[in-house]
């Protein structure tokens, strides 16, 4: 088992950035590296093991990645990676000598996420890390060769990988503040993933997280069964749930931000670029007065369009997301966002799911995200969801029916079983139930995260995954044995 020395505890100490110093002036980044690779003695018999683990680790790495993370335009471009990361590692002093560098991870639209190895794990206190406690991994009897003893063999340790996320220097120093003070915040969350520490070099910010294997949601969506539905949407509860009672919205929940292993069954939530604290910018909107106030009743009936002079006062809200995740609340522009902006989110990945179509909803701007939300639910509930927070919802495109159309007959639709009469089985209903629950225009009769997780569809999630797990972890170490 790997033990931690914890020479410097970084647990209790309150939040803040490392900030760059001459390069002459002793700062962590500058200190010596407890494991030099360029320096190691080639004859140790244990480095050149921890060299071939790390070699197979990187092939399977390079398997992972066929699925999850390569694409043409990667490879063609590797050598610009190669100068990317070169550049990260130049521009903290002292980098080299705590984390090595292996592969972009990550492109997202705000950062770069690199793959690193932590060099200087064991000089750090861990508790971020939840699998030190866990850690299986014994030497392979049969690799102990003659004069190595026990406690040599003990010594090596399973690399530590962490995701450098390296934020574009155009993003807004309150909104990287923002994020790391959120992530902060939340560590030791279930299911959420810890923020370790956060370097910065003038206008560079590092945010060093905990390196969370994971596959491309495209690779495994369309294989799963209804109970690895119920799994991984659990996972995505567990974590919503914390973030919710902390206050917190996520604001961009999907799949890319929802890093998930298929194969333990393990899911973390990422990125809190666009999260904020519940309340912040709320300006009132009718939908939260609804009890004590009437909402204004906007006149329908006359002509569809809009009016060419508008002189009614231009309403600004909060549209962070991603388009095809916004909940109707944010598209109606309600001033008072509340966290089931996340849920509906949510929903939209199970949608996805059980209809097997990714994206799912495919809109160029809000307008058109609008319009294909109604195509589902229909003019009569588009109407009075747009009540809820004083607006108004007219349209005469023909596509939208008055009443919409049920889940359960779009999901039959995607999967191509509406012409054969083919029904959904038990548990593809149990999920659509839960699904109806999620998919709520009005977010008050949205279901929360709590009660989600309470739910007999999360419920079966529960009791899977620890079953699941389980196996995915005695596997785990069938496989060690089998070394
Ligand atoms: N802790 C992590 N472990 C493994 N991969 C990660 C981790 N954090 C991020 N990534 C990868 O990098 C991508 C972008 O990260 P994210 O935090 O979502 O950045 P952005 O704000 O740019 O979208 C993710 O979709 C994921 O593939
Ligand atoms: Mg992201
Ligand atoms: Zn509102």
């Amino acid at each position: 088992m790997v033990t931690s020395t914890a020479t410097r505890r970084r647990q209790g100490e309150s939040f803040r950035i490392h900030e760059d110093a001459p390069s002459t002036a002793e700062t962590e980044m500058n200190e010596p590296s407890i494991r030099d690779d360029e320096e190691r003695d080639d004859d140790d018999i244990d480095q050149d093991e921890a060299e071939q683990e790390e070699a197979e680790q990187e092939d399977a790495d390079a398997q992972e990645s066929e699925y999850s993370e390569s694409s043409d335009d990667e490879l063609i471009v590797d050598d610009n990676i190669q100068q990317d990361m070169e550049r990260l590692q130049n521009s903290f002093p002292g980098f080299r000598y705590k984390y090595r560098l292996i592969k972009r991870i990550g492109e997202g639209t705000f950062s770069t996420v690199y793959k690193a190895e932590d060099l200087q794990y064991e000089s750090y206190d861990n508790s971020w890390d939840i699998e030190r406690w866990d850690d299986k991994w014994t030497p392979p009897p049969l690799k102990n060769l003659p004069g190595q003893d026990g406690q040599q063999a003990q010594r090596r340790r399973k690399a530590k990988y962490v995701a450098i996320k390296k934020i574009y220097v155009t993003s807004s120093p309150t909104r990287i503040l923002n994020e790391l003070e959120l992530l902060h915040e939340l560590r030791g969350f279930q299911n959420v993933c810890p923020l370790i520490t956060a370097f910065r070099a003038t206008d560079q910010v590092v945010a060093i997280l905990p390196y969370f294997r994971h596959a491309d949601f495209r690779e495994y969506f369309r294989k799963m069964t209804v109970p690895d539905m119920a799994i991984y949407l659990r996972s995505l509860f567990s974590a919503l749930a914390s973030v919710h009672a902390a206050n917190i919205l996520h604001r961009d929940i999907k799949p890319t931000n929802f890093l998930y292993d298929p194969e333990t069954r393990r899911g973390v939530l990422v990125d809190f670029g666009l999260a904020e604290r519940e309340g912040t910018d709320w300006k009132p909107c009718v939908c939260h007065g609804r009890r004590r106030i009437r909402a204004p009743v906007a006149p329908t009936g006359g002509p569809a369009g809009y009016p060419k002079q508008d002189s009614r006062p231009s309403r600004r809200a909060n549209r962070a997301g991603t388009r095809g995740f916004r909940a109707p609340e944010v598209l109606f522009k309600c001033t008072e966002q509340t966290y089931k902006i996340d849920i509906w989110s949510a929903g939209v990945i199970l949608l996805t799911i059980l209809s097997r179509r990714f994206p799912f909803f495919n809109s160029a701007d809000d307008v058109e995200a609008m319009i294909e939300i109604a195509t589902i639910f229909g003019q009569k509930r588009m109407k009075a969801a747009a009540q809820i927070h004083g607006c108004q919802f007219e349209t005469t495109i023909p596509t939208i029916g008055t009443h919409g159309f049920t889940l359960e007959r779009i999901i039959l639709w995607s999967t191509c079983r509406s012409d054969s009469g083919e029904k959904l089985s038990a548990e593809e209903k149990k999920a659509v139930e839960f699904l109806e629950m999620c998919l709520q225009l009005d977010p008050e009769k949205r279901i929360s995260a709590d009660e989600a997780l309470c739910t007999e569809f999360l419920q079966m999630g529960h009791e899977t995954s620890s079953d699941g797990s389980n196996d995915a972890a005695e596997e785990d170490e069938m496989d060690l044995l089998k070394e």
